[in-house]
Parts: C-alpha cells; sequence; structure tokens
C-alpha cells in the first residue's frame, strides 16, 4: 500500500473541500436543500449516512459531557422564545452585521468583510452602512404586532439561563455543575458559505458551567483542556487543532477570557468551538429583567452569590465537516487509488457491512443471522450487490470500519473474513467470537 495521503502534499486545499463536497452528495451525507426547485442558498439536508454520523458526534459529545458526569445535566429548551430573553442577553442590540450597498451593481455586503471594493464590480461606492440584525424574527399566533413577536433561538446558550433556578431547585445541584443542551440555532448569517461550516440554520452543542467566581479561572482553563482533548480522541490530528486565546482587548462584551479550539480547514485555522468565561454577566443581566433571584446559597457559609459561567460552545455540524475532512483519504490498493474516510469507529455511520459473498440461500441465511446479532451493538450495513471487490470499496468511501464476510467456508468452519478498513488486512474469526472482539475493537479504537 502506498503511503496514504490526505491530500496535502499533492492536492490543493480546494480539492479537498470539493472532494469531501462530492462525496457527502454522491454518498448520501449531506444535500443540498430543496434541490429539486433549485435549492435553497446554504441550507443542507442531511442524508441517511450524513444524520446518522451527525448523531454519532452529538452522542460522543453527550457521552462526555452528561452521562460519565455527575456534575453537569441536560436540558432541551423551546426554540421559539419571547424578545425578553434576547433584550437581556444584549442580542437585540448588539447581534448585528454592519451592511452596504454597491451603488453600481446593488449587491448587499458585510462593510468589515469587503476592504471598500465590491467584490462583484469592483467599485468604491457604498451606501452608509446599517446595522443588519442575525436574529430570525417570526410571529407566535394567528395576530400580528408586538405581543406576538417571537425570535428563533440564535444560540442554545440562554434557554440554560432562563432555566437556571428550575435545574438548580429539582435537581439539588451546587456549584461547580453544568447545564448541557445540544439543538438548532438559526442565524440569518450575511456571508453563509464553505459548505456547512456557516450556515442560517445549524446545530450546536452547549454546556453552561456555574462555578464559584474565586474558582472561575480554574474552571475557564479544564473546560479548554477536556473539549481540546475531545477532538484529539475522536481522530482530528494534533497538528491540525490549535487554541487561540483572544486578547483582553478583543474580547465580547460579557467575556472575561475567550479561547478559541481552532480546526485547519482548507482555507485556514477557523474556529470550531468558543471557549469563554461569561463571569456573572448572562445571570445578572437574566435577574435584573426578569426580577427572579438566580443565585446560589451557600448553606455552608450562609452567603449568596451569583455563580461565573464557564461555556464551552461548539457547533455539532461544523465539527462533523471537521471530522469528515480529517478523515478523507486516498491511498493505494493493488494498484488502483482507493479513496476512504479514516473516521473514527464512533463517529462513522456504518461500522460493520456484513457482505455475503453469495446470493445463494445456504449463504445468506448465515449472514442475516451475523446482521442480526451485530445490529443490538454496533450501526450494520448488509450488502449482496456487485463484486466483493467493489463491496469493499464503497465501504471504505463512506468510513466503515470493518467489513464482515460469509462464504462457503463458514457453512463448514462457522467462521467469518473480517477486513479492517485502514490496513485491508484480513482475519479469520469464528463467529461464536466476533461479537465481543468487535465490541474490544470498538471500545479501544
Ligand atoms: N453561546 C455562545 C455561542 O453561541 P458562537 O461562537 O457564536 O458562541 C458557538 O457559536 C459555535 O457554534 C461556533 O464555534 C460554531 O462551531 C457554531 N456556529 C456558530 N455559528 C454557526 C453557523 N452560522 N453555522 C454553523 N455553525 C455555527
Amino acid at each position: 500500500m502506498a503511503t496514504p495521503s490526505n491530500l496535502d502534499e499533492r492536492s490543493t486545499p480546494n480539492d479537498l473541500l470539493e472532494k469531501v463536497t462530492s462525496l457527502c452528495k454522491r454518498r448520501g451525507f449531506i444535500f443540498q436543500s430543496a434541490e429539486i426547485y433549485g435549492g435553497f442558498r446554504s441550507t443542507y439536508d442531511y442524508g441517511p449516512l450524513g444524520v446518522q454520523m451527525l448523531r454519532n458526534v452529538k452522542e460522543q459529545w453527550w457521552k462526555a459531557i452528561v452521562q460519565r458526569r455527575d456534575d453537569v445535566v441536560g436540558l432541551d429548551a423551546a426554540i421559539l422564545s419571547p424578545p425578553a430573553i434576547w433584550a437581556a442577553s444584549g442580542h437585540l442590540e448588539t447581534f448585528t452585521d454592519p451592511l452596504v450597498d454597491c451603488r453600481k451593481c446593488n449587491e448587499r455586503w458585510r462593510e468589515d468583510k469587503i476592504n471598500g471594493v465590491c467584490p462583484n464590480c469592483k467599485s468604491t461606492e457604498f451606501t452608509e452602512p446599517r446595522a443588519f440584525n442575525l436574529m430570525f424574527k417570526t410571529q407566535a399566533g394567528p395576530v400580528e404586532g408586538d405581543g406576538a413577536t417571537a425570535y428563533l433561538r440564535p444560540e442554545t446558550a440562554q434557554g440554560m439561563f432562563t432555566n437556571f433556578a428550575n435545574v438548580l431547585t429539582t435537581m439539588r445541584k451546587k456549584p461547580p455543575f453544568g447545564i448541557a443542551q445540544i439543538g438548532k440555532s438559526f442565524r440569518n448569517e450575511i456571508t453563509p458559505g464553505n459548505f456547512v461550516f456557516r450556515t442560517r440554520e445549524f446545530e450546536q452543542m452547549e454546556l453552561e458551567f456555574f462555578v464559584p467566581p474565586e474558582d472561575a479561572e480554574q474552571w475557564y482553563r479544564y473546560w479548554i483542556e477536556e473539549r481540546f482533548n475531545w477532538y484529539l480522541r475522536l481522530g482530528l490530528p494534533e497538528e491540525k487543532l490549535r487554541k487561540n486565546e483572544a486578547a483582553p482587548e478583543d474580547l465580547a462584551h460579557y467575556s472575561k477570557g475567550t479561547t478559541d479550539i481552532e480546526f485547519a480547514f482548507p482555507w485556514g485555522f477557523d474556529e470550531l468551538e468558543g471557549v469563554a468565561n461569561r463571569g456573572d454577566y448572562d445571570l445578572t443581566a437574566h435577574a435584573s429583567a426578569s426580577g427572579e433571584k438566580l443565585e446560589y446559597f451557600d448553606q455552608a457559609t450562609s452567603t449568596r452569590y451569583t455563580p461565573y459561567v464557564i461555556e464551552p460552545a461548539a457547533g455539532a455540524t461544523r465539527a462533523m465537516m471537521a471530522f469528515l475532512l480529517a478523515s478523507y483519504t486516498e491511498d493505494e490498493v493493488g494498484g488502483e487509488t482507493r479513496s476512504l474516510l479514516r473516521l473514527h469507529p464512533k463517529l462513522a455511520p456504518i461500522q460493520v457491512a456484513i457482505l455475503p459473498l453469495s446470493k445463494k440461500p445456504e449463504i445468506e441465511a448465515p449472514a442475516r443471522e451475523v446482521l442480526a446479532m451485530l445490529q443490538e451493538h454496533f450501526l450494520c450495513d448488509y450488502d449482496v450487490t456487485q463484486s466483493i471487490g467493489k463491496r469493499y470499496r464503497r465501504q471504505d468511501e463512506v468510513g466503515t470500519p470493518w467489513c464482515v464476510t460469509v462464504d462457503f467456508d463458514t457453512l463448514e468452519d462457522h467462521c467469518v473474513t473480517l477486513r479492517d478498513r485502514d490496513t485491508t488486512m484480513q482475519i479469520r474469526i469464528a463467529i461464536s467470537e466476533l461479537r465481543s472482539y468487535l465490541l474490544t475493537a470498538m471500545e479501544n479504537a
């Protein structure tokens, strides 16, 4: 086998983006939304393999953040939300981009992105900049008017702040503790693009971790490491990841410290996730706007305080894109080029493919038994079409870590052939040992 390549040496970065985008479409990961109507700009539908991979990304996050910890609980808050939340959070006033129109071709641009020259017609004449709020505004109920205004949330975070007291009392938690949520967020981005990197509808995975103020700095550092290591464990190479701490003068109004975890996207390092020390900004803002007490009373010391918040805020769809880009590889097998996704087995949309070597009933019967046994534990595919070589290539291309072939010898020896995606090595293994072998391989991956 030739040395595998992630295309760094042989191709331009755009090749990688194009190859992954086209693979996503061809193999049922991600489709342009409303394609039969010509497509709806910058919105995407996740196909059969894409929805499964995205679920896997979210499940790995949920396991690491909620399931394996006793200091974090989950939440699923409403997407539709009243203006009061966004007034208190500052989004109504400050969640804006400055927009200008080109006076010659009438194209509309973000002022901070164009260096004074229209990218379309090269004119330098623009209208005065206007503030454009990125929130999607809609109306709740049949009657229009101020009382009916609702917003699609632009982040999941505010749900954790508005439910702080509910969670504190119902779950008997005390700081340090966190509330975690995965869900859709919406931003009317002026410049969406780079495939699913920046879209108007996307999924976030956010944790708000409430701590005593004096411990905030230590927890901030802790969460930067935890989150960085999560990406590493799931297969992003260390040299393609970096931590980028914002200079104090560049911090958002609410932030006492922000470190972006960045990935080497084909156009350069860009944000995967932001980890912020938000101080007591959010709880204080909602307490004063709502009149509710959003504090913690520490009985041990008889003191009342507003916890500080450490927020690791990640994008699920953006993380999935990074995992796809990092895993795309081309190598040579038997003199032929093959493309594969070296996905971590826990992220792969198909984990085991069962491939009977013949459509004869005496082969299909044990193959289906193997399928039924493995389906309880793994995401499986069953494929009887075309030559075995072609079936292996198809599975490699979508990142299936293991293929199991059932052949005529199986009838005699009760063994199957197990093939590894990355090495293409094959071993013969007893059906009775297959499940535990794969479970161990999965755990050790
Ligand atoms: N609560 C803080 C917050 O929302 P953010 O940096 O605006 O922070 C967090 O968003 C993460 O959400 C980003 O790092 C990114 O992964 C993802 N994200 C934000 N806007 C996005 C968009 N338009 N499309 C896809 N992902 C987006």
